[in-house]
């Protein structure tokens, strides 16, 4: 086979005939120069020799890359709601719902685990839980559920603490959303305003007036309802994720304690209560059906 070398953009560069085909690449960026395959094809070390311990590995390695996505764009999604820039917020908004859903999807994976077949490797662990995965925690202190003893975990890392000390002190996903609102003429509490970001939120009854004015007429308020729902999305993606795990931790190791000293399932189905967007949830039960006329339930 002959390949023919010549100089393009200044680099040295090849083509050669396949299957018809010119087929190029250069000494510049190769595809495993610009993806790191290298790098991250090396980061696969299982701590014993059982087989199955290949298949966790990468499943958490999966999840982990997927997390680092959905961080990084709803950080996007928490500057586009910065700017009313509903466009930006709503592309960004429906590419983590698809990843999501894609996660979720990928727990079938690891429920081909067995319960012999993880216990082949368990031992090998220690201390070692997902409880450690800093980007779950970011993201959820980006989302709103603000627990500082959460990142107790990270503290013989001083940068990683920093950093999730840093994502805590910042407005999450919902409060800048209620600020938009309030932008937007509706009223918002002014400690839902301006407060210690760095403390859990606190459900308002003025909070849910606000949503039910925006969902009993979606005509009237159709990018602040269509944000509303994406966002419910995205927390009903997450519960939906945190219900898999849960099961998937079932199935696998019943209800014994976990390697990260929890309970366990017990542990997990707690997270299951958990609301980062909790007016707009709790709006849905005082929802009336619209009145003929076009005229609204609730002084709409
Ligand atoms: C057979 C597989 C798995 C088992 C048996 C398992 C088990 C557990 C258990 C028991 C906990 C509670 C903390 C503890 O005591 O350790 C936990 C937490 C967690 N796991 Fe898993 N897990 C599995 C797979 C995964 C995967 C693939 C991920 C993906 C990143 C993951 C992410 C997490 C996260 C983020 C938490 C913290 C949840 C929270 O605090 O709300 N786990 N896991």
């Amino acid at each position: 086979m002959t390949i023919r070398k010549f100089i393009e953009d200044g680099v040295e560069s090849f083509e050669a005939q396949i299957d018809g085909e010119a087929i190029q690449w250069d000494k510049g960026l190769t595809y495993a120069r610009h993806l790191q395959t290298g790098q991250l094809l090396s980061a696969q070390v299982p701590v014993s020799d059982k087989p199955d311990e290949m298949l966790f590995i990468i499943m958490h390695q999966t999840m982990e890359l997927w997390l680092k996505l959905v961080l990084h764009e709803a950080k996007l999604a928490i500057a586009a709601v910065r700017a009313d820039d509903f466009d930006a917020a709503f592309k960004t908004l429906d590419r983590i719902a698809t990843i999501q859903r894609h996660m979720i999807h990928s727990w079938e994976v690891l429920a081909t685990l067995t319960p012999h077949d993880f216990l082949t490797f368990r031992g090998f662990l220690r201390k070692a839980s997902g409880f450690q995965s800093w980007q779950y925690r970011e993201l959820e202190f980006l989302l709103g559920n603000k627990r500082s003893d959460l990142a107790i975990v990270h503290s013989q890392e001083p940068e990683t603490y920093a950093h999730l000390m840093a994502a805590l002190a910042e407005p999450s996903l919902y409060d800048e959303v209620l600020r938009l609102l309030a932008r937007k003429g509706f009223t918002i509490p002014a400690d839902h305003l301006e407060r210690d970001w760095t403390q859990p939120y606190e459900p308002s009854d003025t909070v849910e007036d606000a949503w039910l004015k925006i969902y009993a007429n979606p005509a009237a308020n159709w990018q602040l309802y269509t944000l509303g729902e994406k966002i419910t999305a995205l927390e009903y993606y997450f519960q939906e994720w945190r219900f898999k795990h849960m099961k998937t931790v079932s199935r696998v190791i019943g209800h014994k304690p976990g390697t990260g000293g929890s309970s366990g399932v017990n542990y997990l189905q707690k997270a299951l209560s958990l609301n980062f967007f909790p007016e707009l949830w709790s709006m849905r039960t005082r929802l009336s059906a619209p009145r003929e006329g076009g005229t609204y339930a609730d002084g709409a």
